[in-house]
């Protein structure tokens, strides 16, 4: 299909939803139901759904470890409307993920601290009655008051790991969990014991595979002898490269999958953003080095970049962004979190953009050639990255 096509296609899904209200097909679904493999609509899934009749169904795949898992996924973590600012409301946010099921998408991320507890609570509401098609991705490492979700600091004591797990298969309406992060690593415990934690956890069943978000390099090495990991979960988009030296080198020697955290620049590279943009109060974007007026005013040379590639491509800025990264490995998956159905579907869209001849490299090169500025979080996350776990 030709790029023009595929952004015709986007446009007429988009436009279809646009006019009457979603109802995701898969509300119908019992539990265990199966998708027929390859491409339908999402009318086809469980037999409603009309209004996205037109929208591109994500077919690919991608294997992170041993773990198969749609080319995109879905981010949960905006869905509490505690960290971008109010949604629409919660039963909107459901039916989103309902959507992605219905047109592919198959990986779904939270965290216990995502709310907190509240983004597990949807992504359990919205995915019991699809359980057995999708796979689940959730995180443990802070103290978080099971009641009143208050949190404290980090913790990845196998006791308290034990005791999150328990939680979070509450919450996420399910016996197991299919993909458990480590959020941070903790200073103050071995990654051996935490490796030992989780992998008891696969033996009782509990969980399926594991991972480490925003780990130090050894720790990868130490963590992926006790118990293989199938995932590394780290920022990387256009505006923030760093994995690119050593942790993507790292996951290719092991056979580590590699999952992208905020892809679009937290929504910078889809061209939605600008200096003149006013964040909601409590908007955690407003606190990003990247995004001060200073910072974004040269950063928007990326969008530009975008803007001029994706009129030669037919394709836009946020799906070319998901394609870019998806071209650096085929065991990398983006998970750009989405509120709008609209947004979901273009970037489900991505499935159909992808970079011929020499074009990525051109892409690469121009945007190379642009010098970003500040730091992709604030200092006090920053320090909380790339760090070792204390020896045993
Ligand atoms: N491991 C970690 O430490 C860590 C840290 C942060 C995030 N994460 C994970 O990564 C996921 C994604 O990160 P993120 O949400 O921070 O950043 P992101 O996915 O880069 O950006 C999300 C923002 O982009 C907007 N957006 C999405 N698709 C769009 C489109 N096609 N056009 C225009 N705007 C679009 C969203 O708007 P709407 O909401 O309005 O649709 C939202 O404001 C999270 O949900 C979470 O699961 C992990």
């Amino acid at each position: 299909m030709s790029d023009n096509n595929s952004r015709r296609r986007f446009l007429l899904g988009a436009a279809g939803l646009a006019a009457a209200p979603v109802v995701a097909g898969v509300a119908g679904c019992t539990p265990g139901e199966q998708t027929p493999a390859g491409r339908r609509t999402a009318g086809s899934a469980a037999g409603g759904g009309a209004t996205a009749a037109n929208a591109i169904t994500l077919a690919a795949r991608r294997r992170l470890g041993s773990l198969e898992v749609s080319s995109v996924g879905l981010g949960c973590q905006t869905m509490p409307g505690t960290l971008y600012g109010p949604v629409s409301s919660r039963e909107n946010m459901i039916t989103i993920i309902r959507t992605a099921v219905d047109q592919g998408v198959t990986l779904f991320d939270t965290a216990e601290v995502y709310g907190p507890l509240e983004s597990e609570r949807i992504l359990g509401e919205a995915l019991q009655p699809v359980r057995d098609r999708v796979v689940i991705a959730t995180k443990f490492g802070f103290e978080v008051d099971q009641q009143t979700g208050e949190r404290g600091g980090l913790d990845s004591r196998p006791d308290h790991i034990r005791q999150a797990v328990d939680g979070m298969l509450q919450r996420l309406r399910t016996d197991r969990i299919d993909l458990l992060y480590q959020h941070r690593v903790d200073p103050a415990v071995p990654i051996e014991d935490v490796a030992g934690a989780v992998k008891e956890l696969i033996t009782t069943g509990k969980v399926r595979h594991w991972g480490l978000s925003e780990p130090g390099v050894q720790t990868i090495r130490r963590a992926h002898t006790v118990q293989p990991l199938a995932a590394i979960q780290n920022q990387y988009n256009l505006l923030a490269r760093d994995p690119e030296e050593q942790v993507l080198p790292l996951c290719e020697e092991l056979g580590i999958g590699f999952v992208c955290w905020a892809p679009l620049s937290y929504g910078f590279t889809t061209g939605t953003i600008n200096p003149y943009t006013r964040f909601a109060e409590g908007d955690f974007r407003a606190s990003v080095p990247q995004f001060s007026r200073e910072n974004m005013t040269a950063n928007m040379a990326v969008v530009q970049l975008l803007q001029n590639w994706g009129v030669r491509k037919g394709a836009t800025p946020g799906q070319l962004s998901l394609a870019w990264l998806q071209a650096q490995k085929p065991w990398i998956v983006p998970i750009p979190s989405a509120t709008r159905t609209a947004h979901l579907l273009e970037n489900i869209g991505t499935e159909d953009v992808t970079f011929a001849g020499d074009e990525l490299r051109d892409f690469t090169t121009a945007l190379n050639a642009i010098r970003i500025r500040g730091e992709r979080v604030p200092a006090p996350v920053l320090a909380g990255t790339g760090v070792e776990a204390p020896r045993p």
